[in-house]
Order: C-alpha cells, then structure tokens, then sequence
C-alpha cells in the first residue's frame, strides 16, 4: 500500500570512493570552514586514521583542533563537553572520525550547539558536519538518528531528526582497511539488521526496498571475505557500500524490535551493538515471518537459495537460516548466556519502551513475545 506513497529525500552528500578522503579539504571549504572541530575516539588514535586525516588538512591553511574524549557510548556528559570545546575553540566545522560513536557524538554535539544562546560566538548558524566513517555497520555516517546513553539510567535512547543528517559523508574504504576482524563482523552483523530491518518495516517503501535489499546482497557478498581478509579491498568497499545502503534506508523506512531489544542489551550490559543485534536476528525473523513471508522468502533469494520449488513460508525460514549460517562463520555464534543476560522481565520491559524502532515493526509485539525471543536467544 505505502510502496506508491512516499517521500525521498537523502539530504547528506556521498562521496564515496577509494581516496575519496583526499577531498576532504575541498568539501570543508565548501561551507568557508576555518576552524574544525576533529571528533575521535581513541581507537582512531592508536589505529593511526587520525594521522592520515592530519596529514590531509596539513595541506591546507585550516586550523584544527582534536577532540579526542569520545567513549563507545556516546553520554549526555560527553556531548557537553564536546560542546565546551567547541565554544573555547570557535570552531565553525566539525569533521566526524569513526564508527558510530564519534559520528553519532558529533550529530549531538552539533544539535546542542544549535540550541545554546552563545550562538554569536560562532560565525555559521549551523555548523556543517562531515562524517568520515572508519567501520562499516552503524550507518551513522549519512543517518538523521542517533544513540546516546544516559549513564546516570544506564539507558539508552534513540532520536530521529532531519537536522541530525550530516552535511556530507566521504565514504572512503580504504579507511576501513586496519578495521580487525571481530569489528569487521560485528559491524557487518549491524549492516545486515539495518537492511533487513528496514526492508521488512511496515513503514518501507519501494526506493528504499531497492537500496536495503542491495545492502542484504553486500552482505551476503563480502562480510565473510571482509572478515577472512581486511586488505580485501573489493570485499571492504562492498561492506561500505552495505553500512551505506542500511543507514539510507533505515533513516526512511525505521528499524524493528531486533533494536528495540538490543538496546536495553547494550545499555544494561554493555554488549557491543552489532553483537546484540547478531544474537537475536535470527529470532525476530522468526517471530516477524508470518506478518510479511513474502518479504522473509525474498530475502532467502538474495541469500542465493534457490526457492523455486519451496511454498512461501518454507523460503522465509530458510531466510532465518542463512543469518544463522554467516554468524557462525564470522565468528558470532555467541548467546545471551554467555553474557550472562538473563534478566527477561526487565529487558522485556525496557524493550516496549523503545517506540521510535517498534512503531515499524512489521508484527504487532507483546511483553510475552520479547520474553520467548529473548529464551530463544538464550
Ligand atoms: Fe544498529
């Protein structure tokens, strides 16, 4: 019904491209930037990216400045500070260096400014955001959301806004080349519930169906190369291209209950995103089949099983089955007891409060349907 109703619109400019980063210059002076704010992680410091990103901005006469406090979760009290730095060092661009965290950090830093009265301090309005993604998963680098934890609560909270997008993403995969292997997959784990999630959203529409089923193909594709080989550069490109493709389709179509329950995962007991996300897939596949088995069986297609001879819904299983394969191939086959997770009630609980990624969900969840999922992944 929605397929020939609908909105597009992707408002972060992609460059995408092997070097791509040596443009980099360019597209700051694109908006008159002077002053840039550099977001990091210490990852990137001791992975030596930020040194391959100076050397970039050496050439030029812009003025740098490194705000190196991001934690993998971005806090509340992070973005504050990222804010205080911002102001003390009258930055007017911030350039985002990183997996989800630095990039999501950035998107915060940016929204608070925007909201604060010293605003004449700075010369731009709005100050522009380039997002310079190291990983291959969180999307973050082109999406209008964000997640950031508050550490008083332990919780973690999802926002979407329009002015969230960055202004441009350099997608450049040779800046993913040093990524280890177990990031690798669990990035790639978090790229294939994007696009699995988005592409079975009840709120999905056709341009996007097109780019999240793309992203299932990268996957199946080069995550397990991509985890085999990290100079693999074809394999590499193909998983940027896969983070792309579910972070453009998720910021128009949603998500679904695989993140509405991987957050409370990762708020309560740190599990890392992408792994959270790889431990229940397969289980809300299962549990969402029957709201849409065309769906689950086309995504068994793209998984390159042949389906000719299968009624719908044996298609569709066999979807959950090829999740099931890839994970243990990269290395994933972990469950929730192994993170000692067994507080359903609870989790059950915070997972319902997670609306922005339920609203999409292709079945309609009750507290009782979380509580199995999460036995099932147990
Ligand atoms: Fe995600």
């Amino acid at each position: 019904m929605g397929l020939y109703n609908f909105e597009f619109q992707i408002k972060t400019k992609i460059k995408f491209g092997k070097n791509k980063i040596e443009e980099l210059n360019d597209s700051l002076k694109s908006f008159g930037a002077k002053r840039i704010m550099l977001i990091v992680d210490q990852g990137i410091i001791e992975a030596g990216l930020i040194d391959k990103i100076e050397k970039i901005l050496k050439k030029s006469d812009l003025d740098y400045f490194i705000f190196d406090q991001v934690k993998p979760d971005p806090t509340i009290e992070i973005v504050n500070s990222g804010v205080r730095f911002l102001l003390n060092n009258n930055i007017n661009a911030l350039v985002a260096v990183g997996g989800g965290s630095p990039i999501d950090t950035a998107k915060a830093i940016r929204a608070s400014f925007s909201k604060r009265e010293l605003a004449e301090k700075i010369t731009a309005d709005k100050l522009p955001l380039i997002t310079i993604p190291t990983t291959s998963g969180s999307g973050s680098e082109v999406t209008k959301a964000i997640v950031i934890k508050d550490e008083n609560t332990k919780k973690k909270f999802a926002v979407a806004n329009e002015n969230l997008a960055p202004d441009i993403s350099i997608v450049d995969p040779v800046m993913t080349k040093t990524l280890p292997p177990y990031l690798t997959a669990v990035g790639g784990m978090d790229a294939l519930s994007h696009c699995i999630e988005s592409y079975t959203s009840h709120e999905a529409v056709l341009p996007f169906e097109m780019i999240a089923t793309k992203g299932i193909e990268m996957v199946k594709k080069y995550l397990r190369p991509a985890v085999g080989n990290g100079n693999n550069m074809e394999a590499r490109a193909g998983m940027s291209l896969a983070s792309l493709f579910g972070g453009i389709s998720l910021s128009n179509c949603g998500l679904g209950l695989v993140h509405a329950i991987s957050h409370p995962l990762g708020g309560q007991f740190n599990i890392p995103h992408g792994l959270a996300n790889s431990m229940i897939l397969p289980y809300v596949m299962e549990f969402n089949i029957i709201a849409n088995p065309a769906k689950y069986a086309n995504i068994a297609r793209l998984f390159g099983v042949n389906i000719d001879n299968m009624t719908e819904m044996e298609a569709a299983y066999k979807a959950v089955k090829e999740v099931e394969k890839i994970k243990k191939d990269i290395g994933l086959d972990y469950s929730l007891d192994d993170f000692g997770v067994d507080k359903f009630e609870f989790i059950a609980e915070l997972a319902l409060k997670e609306k922005l990624m339920l609203k999409s969900n292709p079945r309609s969840i009750e507290k009782e349907d979380i509580i199995k999922i999460l036995r099932r992944a147990y």
